[in-house]
């Protein structure tokens, strides 16, 4: 089949509103908008001012209404539980009524915040569905996150309830959510009016006497609450995601512009048919799992896999075409450091053989760059096309990707092909300038951006500007680097913040220098992202201690190792850390950070011209060398 591609987004750049307001007819309004696009405030663009739905009802009860009650709206596979259960989309939905009951009942109104730290179960889908029910902000944590996130989240979202479960399960380990809640709210200065606490049979928790409520009590008396319906550019969620420093950026959700996205990429990116099953192994805690474990299959009235498990060790790298074949999965979506878990378990893809993977049509990939030998290997096992798409939690959405519902695009491995219809992207110098087509240069993306992309964070009008918006006037600058080729398909190759990519995870070194910085024998501090052939990029530690500490360095590394997994959680990665007399800065005192990765990767490298004392950095090598890393050679 020819591509569509190419027509459809030069539909959109000929009459972007008229494009959105003919997507947004597949979502239903309980009032029309009074224009598409309200471009009055710049760079705070509103899709569909004037408009009111329910995000709820659109994932939930049009579809029961329409004939569809009796399909399966989630499938749960646990296979750390040994659980199978799938919930129809009259079941989903009624227990979905009964829960929004409940924080009714807890005093939650439209607009309140209420947080969500769950594990991979249903119950946390249906907690943010029940949010949206009642026209209440959800703000999902993630549970690999430590107690003080979590305050921090408390505290800018101001939460009337926090919605939780007694535990999660790792392999080989179960971990206790209910002490990281009760740290997190006796740090936060914000404290909610209640917790509905979840307990799961593999590990029970003690309830707070006055605040915790067991939620199955609390759901068995709740009265069915029906939907709320909000205006388009009320916020649906807040989703805290990794900046510059240990304060996390609240990346707001509208509901009308991002119901509209969502439909429009399930039909369009995505090639999925309503009441096909369809796969996002991620967690929800991330954007991937608000936009396609929850919102956007449900939206379009697929059968979504709720997965609590992982790419390999549970119980083996099968574990994923078990899942497909079993579940009848058309398409699947996840990270690239998943592939790589199992490609390294199952070089030659010997489980892939023992399933029936008929049905299956399409990989989808994101969350980190799709390195060419992984998409190679995935596309040579499973004889389907692999598509690789670049998004972020600001957009909910892929802005570069291959349209299969369009017609696939020839691939080119590398490459995320081409901008979705919404974005029109650029590669700009620091002067703003475009650069030549193959060249390196930040990519942006000119104003304004298309539906289910951030109005603005949380409380933080200014901080979105200066952020996003200030440094490339008339353009939202992503934090990426890369270059579109003479053919328009668009190369994401680097961060140019401080945000590394740790196995699919969005994190900041910056925060984690901060936890550094606060250790009582840590004078400096540094932490760079470190390529890793599983992981995609590690985090990686270099200290320099006060002058007169004695004790042993190991120790050292050894308690901020334990601060870092403490203070941000252990899906940080931090592991290693070197002790150094001093870092490479540049005489205005910039520190060196890129040289330092440079070292730690092996990578040829050159003392910057600006360099304070190039005799640093010999001693960098050699610090690394005795914790097994420094590679690098001064060219
Ligand atoms: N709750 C508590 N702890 C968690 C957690 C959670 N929800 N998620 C992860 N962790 C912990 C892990 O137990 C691990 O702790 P450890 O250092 O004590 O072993 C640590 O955080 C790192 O976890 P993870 O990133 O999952 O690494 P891993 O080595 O256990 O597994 C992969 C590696 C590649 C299999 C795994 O990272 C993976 O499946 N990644 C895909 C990511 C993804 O889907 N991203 C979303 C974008 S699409
Ligand atoms: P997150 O907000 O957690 O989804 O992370 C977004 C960031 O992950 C992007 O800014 C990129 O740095 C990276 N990323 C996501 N998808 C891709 C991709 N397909 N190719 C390259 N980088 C990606």
């Amino acid at each position: 089949m020819t591509s569509r591609y190419d027509a459809v987004y030069a539909d959109w750049r000929r009459d972007p509103e008229g494009f959105w307001a003919k997507a947004a007819q597949d979502i239903d309004w309980t009032r029309r908008w009074d224009k598409v696009l309200d471009g009055s405030n710049p760079p705070h663009y509103r899709w569909f001012p004037g408009a009111a739905l329910n995000t709820c009802h659109n994932a939930l009860d049009r579809h029961v209404d329409s004939g569809r009650g009796d399909q399966a709206a989630l499938i749960y596979d646990s296979p750390v539980t040994g659980t199978k259960r799938r919930y129809s989309y009259r079941q989903l939905r009624d227990a979905v009524a009964r829960l929004a009951g409940a924080l009714a009942a807890e005093g939650v109104k439209a607009g309140d915040r209420v947080i969500i730290y769950m594990p991979m179960v249903p119950e946390a889908a249906m907690a943010m569905l029940a949010c949206a029910r009642i026209g209440a902000v959800h703000s999902v944590v993630f549970g690999g996150f430590a107690a003080n996130e979590l305050a921090t989240r408390i505290d800018d979202s101001k939460p009337v309830v926090v919605l939780s479960a007694s535990c999660g399960i790792e392999p080989g380990r179960v971990v206790a959510y209910k002490p990281l809640l009760d740290g997190a709210i006796e740090l936060a200065k914000h404290k909610p009016k209640s917790c509905l606490i979840l307990q799961r049979v593999e590990g029970p928790c003690a309830l707070v006497a006055g605040r915790d409520k067991d939620w199955n009590e609390a759901v068995a008396k709740a009265k069915p609450a029906e939907c709320v319906p909000v205006a388009a550019t009320d916020p649906l969620y807040i989703l805290y995601t990794s900046g510059t420093t240990g304060q996390p950026k609240g990346i707001v959700r509208d509901n009308g512009g991002h119901a509209v996205a969502l439909y429009w990429s399930m039909k369009n990116l995505y090639g999925m048919k309503p009441g096909e099953v369809y796969w996002a192994a991620s967690d929800v805690g991330w954007v991937v799992g608000h936009s396609y474990i929850v919102y956007a299959p449900l939206i379009y009235g697929c059968t979504t896999v709720l997965y609590e498990g992982k790419p390999v060790g549970t119980p083996d790298a099968g574990a994923f075409w078990r899942v497909i074949s079993e579940h009848k999965v058309a398409a699947m979506f996840t990270a690239p450091t998943a592939f790589r878990a199992i490609r390294r378990d199952d070089p030659n893809g010997e489980l892939i053989r023992k399933y029936d993977l008929s049905g299956f049509r399409t990989l989808f990939l994101a969350g980190e760059r799709c390195d060419p030998p992984t998409l190679d290997w995935a596309e040579k096992q499973l004889q389907v096309p692999v598509v690789d798409h670049w998004w972020q939690t600001e957009t909910g959405w892929a802005i570069v990707g291959n349209c299969v519902g369009l017609g696939l695009l020839p691939v080119k491995p590398g490459s995320a092909t081409k901008p979705m219809p919404g974005y029109d992207i650029r590669v700009l110098d620091a002067q703003s300038q475009e650069v030549k087509r193959g060249d390196i240069g930040a990519i942006v993306v000119k104003l304004p951006l298309p539906p289910s992309c951030f109005p603005t964070l949380w409380n933080a009008d200014r901080r979105y500007r200066d952020a996003y918006m200030n440094e490339f006037p008339g353009y939202y600058k992503t934090g990426d680097a890369g270059y579109q080729d003479a053919d328009g398909y668009v190369f994401v190759m680097t961060r140019t913040d401080d945000v590394i990519n740790v196995a699919g995870h969005r994190l900041s070194t910056g925060a984690m220098e901060e936890v550094l910085a606060a250790h009582p024998d840590v004078a400096e501090c540094a932490v760079v992202g470190v390529e890793d052939q599983l992981k995609g990029q590690v985090p990686l530690g270099f200290l320099v201690l006060k002058a007169g500490v004695s004790r042993p360095d190991q120790r050292i590394v050894d308690e901020v190792v334990k601060l870092v997994r403490e203070r941000i959680g252990p899906v940080a990665f931090f592991k290693v850390a070197a002790v150094v007399k001093r870092l490479p800065k540049t005489r205005s005192g910039k520190i060196l950070r890129g040289t330092m990765q440079k070292i730690a990767e092996g990578q040829d490298y050159k003392a910057p011209a600006t360099i304070d004392d190039p005799a640093i950095l010999p001693e960098i090598a050699e610090a690394l060398r005795a914790v097994g890393y420094a590679r690098g050679r001064m060219a």
